[in-house]
């Protein structure tokens, strides 16, 4: 896309979500890759040479569950190795700045990039890469340092621990759920989601389908592509900054205070 192209379609998506007062902000992997952390599809994307019913299953952890945690192992230590990029420091800006609106972002990923480039009270739909928690009953804790956790057995049962993903066949945390539908979105912007792993992907389909306008920003189009108000092409990198300069702006302020 050329860059005057882009900066129409940015100006688009920046009017689409300029009036949004409570504006849901829903990240998939693709927003993690400009930072290095591999995608689940697509190119170099991890099932394309992982099993996911070997390593993101609850079968998958009963039948070997030394394997799930050496693959658990494996991408705690490259993740602590990756940095955010300018696009996911961007929507910490977008969370402080964003004028007259409360902005609330939930991810289906399971890595703390966002924490790290100063998010807040970001939402893990799929659960956090680095929590490890007790199989059979609610204990779980903070594994960042050493893993240390998942080398124990449960310190308040005794049962075998496991990584605080949410696997295939399980259900999102309730908590997590009840939280973006009480948010009550009237504006979306979705980061490299595939769109095909439900519920999730089914959020911003509801909140269009309802008139509240959805922006997408993916190099590749997914099944929301035709579905949402705006879809950009790029990568979150790329995009993310001027998009989110715009919507912070006092231009921006100005405009909206002139709405009222
Ligand atoms: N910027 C933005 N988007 C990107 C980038 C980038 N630089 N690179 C790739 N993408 C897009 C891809 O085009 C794809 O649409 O990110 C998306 C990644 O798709 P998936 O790998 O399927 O990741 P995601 O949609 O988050 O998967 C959902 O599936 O395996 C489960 O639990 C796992 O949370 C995961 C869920």
């Amino acid at each position: 896309m050329g860059d005057s192209g882009q900066r129409v379609i940015i100006d688009k998506a920046v009017r689409l979500l300029a009036p949004a007062k409570r504006l849901l902000v829903l990240a998939g992997a693709g927003l993690s890759a400009d930072a290095g952390v591999p995608t689940f599809r697509g190119e170099g994307g991890l099932w394309n040479d992982h099993k996911a019913e070997d390593l993101a299953t609850p079968g998958g952890f009963e039948r070997d569950p030394e394997l799930v945690w050496d693959w658990y192992r494996e991408r705690r230590l490259h993740i602590a190795n990756c940095e955010p990029h300018v696009g996911q420091r961007s929507i910490a800006l977008l969370q402080r700045h964003f004028p007259a609106a409360t902005v609330l972002i939930a991810t289906t990923n399971e890595d703390d990039l966002l924490e790290r480039a100063g998010v807040s009270d970001v939402l893990h739909l799929h659960g956090a890469l680095f929590t490890t928690r007790c199989s059979v009953c609610a204990w779980s804790g903070d594994d960042h340092v050493d893993n240390a956790l998942s080398l124990m057995p449960c310190p308040q049962c005794a049962a075998r621990v496991r990584p605080g993903s949410v696997w295939f066949g399980e259900s999102l945390p309730k908590s997590a759920l009840d939280r973006m539908h009480a948010f009550h979105a009237d504006g979306c912007l979705v980061i490299g989601s595939s769109a095909m792993v439900q519920p999730a992907a089914g959020i911003p389909v509801d909140l269009q389908s309802h008139g509240h306008p959805v922006v997408e920003v993916n190099p590749e189009e997914t099944p929301l592509s035709n579905v949402v108000a705006c879809s950009l092409r790029g990568s979150a990198k790329v995009l993310l900054p001027p998009m989110i300069d715009l919507l912070t702006s006092s231009i921006m302020r100005e405009q909206q205070s002139r709405q009222g």
